[in-house]
């Protein structure tokens, strides 16, 4: 396949060294990739020829952004919930039963084109890998149907079934935890490789989120949990106990919950859009980062909570309303995202590594905070292959 050079971009973004949230920026560089992978990043002077040179003057090239949470195969439209909740109703679980019918009455293909519109938006944003979890059809049928999908787009998909219990088993919860435990889980495995549950009030108990995440554990299944969204319960406990991948949400947390994920490999995945979207107070993201906590930022791009594609608006949010630094925030929504997935190798920039990048119309990845709103990707490449580009593919 023929080298590519990115050549003379004002900075490009690393992440390089390994650590956490030092972003490793290399200025008035180029970079050389070929067959999908990374050959070489220096200094733009020494930069090697190239089949085919992109002229990235005064631009930035950043790694891809890893978007590590999001619910993508759903029907339906909750602008209606949105506006009341500006007009001073509180956000809570009961929306998602709405989904969920909208969800179980859509065809494959309405739910196929309405996850592929997304995704080209992601991708017009500079993301360049996502996760995608089921959880608006809460059938067996529904929920494998969601996973199929979701698995067209991507690897990383997760099953959520356990998001809220749904109308018909409102009298019977434990049946409902018993038809996933017994029948989702085992029809779920080979196309989900996360299992996540909503632990929450209106949602699932610690209990009934235990059961399901040993049931899920025992299977072979990596855990992730939506803890401690609405309010301070024991899930962030719950999330070391089934040694989860990552705790997301986690818009509240004591002293205790900070020291004890400390001391563990748990990834605190926080979502800047959804605190944004449904009015709520937003957490400190410092406390975590001084812990020495790794953290992700994601979109939850979902109908209800956070209907948002954009990780370049999750990075302003993140910068003006949670204390991350600009440097911390754009680590968090590249590299924290990869490990919130368990995967080291993207969401950085480096010889041998994949071809998955954005490039900023910008003089500084400061911009991405400093220009909020503003569409500054010019061009996203994943796998060295452009799925988007400004002046069109
Ligand atoms: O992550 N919290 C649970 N699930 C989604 C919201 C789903 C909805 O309201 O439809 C979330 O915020």
């Amino acid at each position: 396949m023929a080298s590519t050079l990115l050549n003379n971009a004002k900075q490009i973004v690393t992440n390089s060294s390994g650590k956490p949230y030092e972003i490793d920026v290399v200025e008035d560089a180029s970079l050389l990739f070929a067959d999908g992978v990374v050959k070489w990043i220096g200094n733009a002077a020494k930069a090697p020829k190239a089949d085919i040179t992109i002229d990235c003057t005064n631009q930035v090239v950043i790694p891809g952004f890893v978007d590590s949470h999001t619910h993508l195969i759903f029907g339906g439209d909750r602008s209606a919930e949105f506006a009341a909740r500006m007009a001073g109703e509180s956000y809570s679980a009961g929306g998602i039963n709405f989904t969920v019918e909208k969800t179980r009455t859509a065809s494959d293909a309405e739910l196929r084109a309405n996850a592929a519109g997304l995704i080209s938006e992601m991708y017009s944003s500079g993301t360049t890998h996502f996760e995608i979890k089921s959880g608006y059809g809460l059938t067996l049928e529904d929920e494998i149907r969601s996973l199929k999908i979701a698995h067209e787009f991507t690897e990383d998909v997760t099953l959520m079934a356990a998001h809220v219990v749904p109308k018909e088993f409102e009298s019977n919860r434990q049946g409902y935890i018993d038809l996933i435990i017994n029948e989702m889980l085992p029809a779920a495995k080979g196309i989900a490789k996360f299992v996540d549950v909503f632990c929450e009030t209106g949602a699932f108990t610690v209990d009934e989120s235990r059961q399901i995440l040993i049931a899920a554990r025992d299977l072979g299944f990596e855990r992730k949990i939506h803890a401690n969204q609405l309010g301070q319960s024991d899930s962030l406990k719950l999330a070391l106990e089934v040694n989860a991948v990552s705790a997301d949400h986690v818009t509240h947390f004591t002293d205790e919950d900070v020291k004890d994920l400390a001391d563990s490999k748990i990834v605190a995945t926080l979502l800047p859009a959804t605190e944004f979207s449904t009015n709520s107070p937003y957490p400190d993201a410092k406390r975590l980062i001084n812990a020495g906590l790794k953290v992700a930022i994601a979109t939850n791009c979902n109908p209800g909570s956070s209907f948002t594609t954009s990780m370049p608006f999750c990075i302003a949010v993140a910068v003006r309303e949670m204390n991350f630094s600009i440097e911390e925030a754009l680590w968090s929504a590249t590299k924290g995202g990869a490990l919130a997935l368990g995967d080291n190798s993207r969401g950085s920039l480096q010889v041998d590594g994949k071809a998955d990048f954005a490039i900023l119309d910008a003089p500084s990845y400061v911009h991405l905070a400093y220009r909020p709103g503003v569409n500054l990707v010019n061009a996203t490449y994943k796998n060295g292959e452009i799925v988007f580009s400004k002046g069109g593919k």
